[in-house]
């Protein structure tokens, strides 16, 4: 039996974060993981980091990477047809976005587990959580076939929208919030050279796309699809030819085929769990919240998530204080639901919806037409992309 005063559940960018913030000031914690490494790393993400993102990785030290590769970004566009409609992030907020893959971040904060005292338990196997409406509450999980136990005066769920964190929340103590849209994104990751130096998101005819890149040899694009759709059914040259046809003929001109290093659809969902705390139990990240990745948001909620929960357990133990851990929640909340709501309106914007008529397309075309004309409107996107304060 082990004993620690912070299990984490999850290897992802929040429990890592979470946990590298918590050792940085003397904090005993272990993360449990139920995969491998190099599975954690297979997954690829979204590639855009909000000043929070990278603030957190410069307080820890491990932003060398970060600071070396990170392609730091003055504006994105949005596309509809033929017009592209330049939102100048730098000149409307004074701030920037750092485009970095989020696998990137995961790796650079696994890679420096060992040298900072954090344990990583992987392939940690039935993560089951006990007692969390005490004050003490405690884990058990099954490694090498042999049972473990590991009790701790708190538990953080920062294991994904699928892992047993918020399910060990009674239904009655929660509430969710769910919104699921009727297209995924087919993802293409290709070592081409990106086809404009900052993103495009295109909303055409034919449906939406978005360019985006890793590196100046590496490029990363989607479109959306029908939920039915198969990724079999796309051929790297179908995918070149449709990203062609729906980012208009201006990125078109630029675009650099190549083959294909990972093809995959992601479906897209809204979702939100309140609270993000019960008794002993704190969720964060993806356990407690997804957003659709327009806008590329969910790796930075995650990071504001930490950075809050980090505070309030540093609080708890160095100061005694209880404030901080009973007002996580509400505080996390409230960037979450900012977040939500940029995410979705941005989708609603840049997505053609099969339920939609004449109508909804008139409302898109007024509402880009507004974006276009107004320094106010492109403001309130920016400052937004950019990412609101702590
Ligand atoms: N036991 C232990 N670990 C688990 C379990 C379980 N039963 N279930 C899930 N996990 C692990 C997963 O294997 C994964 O490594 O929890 C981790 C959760 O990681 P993510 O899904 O990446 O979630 P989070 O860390 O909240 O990510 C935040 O970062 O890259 C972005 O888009 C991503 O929005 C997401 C954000
Ligand atoms: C990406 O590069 O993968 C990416 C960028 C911006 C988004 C979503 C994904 O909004």
């Amino acid at each position: 039996m082990a004993r620690t005063q912070v299990a984490i559940i999850g290897a992802g960018p929040a429990g890592l974060m979470l946990g590298h913030l918590l050792r940085a000031d003397g904090i005993d914690c272990i993360i449990l993981e139920r995969a491998a490494p190099d599975y954690v790393l297979g997954r690829i993400r979204a590639g855009v980091l909000e000043k929070v993102t990278t603030d957190i990785m410069a307080r820890l030290g491990l932003d060398e990477r970060l600071a070396k590769e990170g392609l730091p970004h003055d504006g994105f566009n949005l596309a509809d047809g033929e017009r592209l409609i330049r939102i100048d992030i730098a000149g409307l907020t004074g701030k920037q976005v750092m485009v970095y893959g989020q696998t990137e971040i995961t790796r650079d904060l696994m890679d420096a587990a060992p040298e900072r005292g954090l344990e990583i338990i992987y392939n940690a196997e039935d993560v089951t959580l006990h007692d969390v409406a005490s004050d003490a509450p405690y884990i058990t999980y099954v490694k090498d076939g042999v049972n473990q136990r590991v009790d701790a005066r708190f538990i953080c769920g920062c294991d994904g929208f699928h892992g047993p964190a918020r399910q060990a929340i009674p239904a009655s103590a929660g509430k969710s919030f769910e919104l699921v849209y009727p297209f995924g994104w087919l993802g293409i990751l290709a070592d081409v050279p990106p086809c404009n130096h900052e993103l495009i998101y295109a909303n055409h005819d034919r449906g939406f796309a978005l360019a985006s890149m890793r590196s100046p040899t590496r490029s990363r694009y989607y479109i959306d699809v029908p939920l039915t759709e198969k990724v079999e059914a796309w051929s790297d040259d179908r995918l070149w030819a449709e990203l062609s046809v729906r980012l208009g003929p201006d990125a078109a001109a630029h675009i650099t085929r190549g083959p294909s290093i990972e093809k995959s659809i992601a479906p897209l969902r809204s979702f939100v769990f309140e609270p993000m705390h019960y008794g002993s139990l704190f969720l964060a990240g993806d356990a407690a919240h997804i957003v659709p990745p327009t806008g590329a948001k969910g790796l930075n909620l995650a990071a504001s998530d930490v950075s809050y929960l980090s505070e309030a357990l540093i609080g708890y133990f160095k100061k005694n204080d209880r404030d901080g851990v009973a007002g996580y929640s509400q505080k996390a909340l409230a960037r979450v639901w900012k977040s939500e709501r940029f995410s979705w309106s941005l989708t609603k914007l840049m997505h053609r919806f099969p339920s939609d008529g004449d109508f909804e397309r008139r409302v898109q075309i007024a509402e880009l037409d507004y974006i276009a004309a107004s320094t106010a409107a492109q403001k309130v996107i920016a400052e937004n992309y950019v990412g609101l304060p702590l």
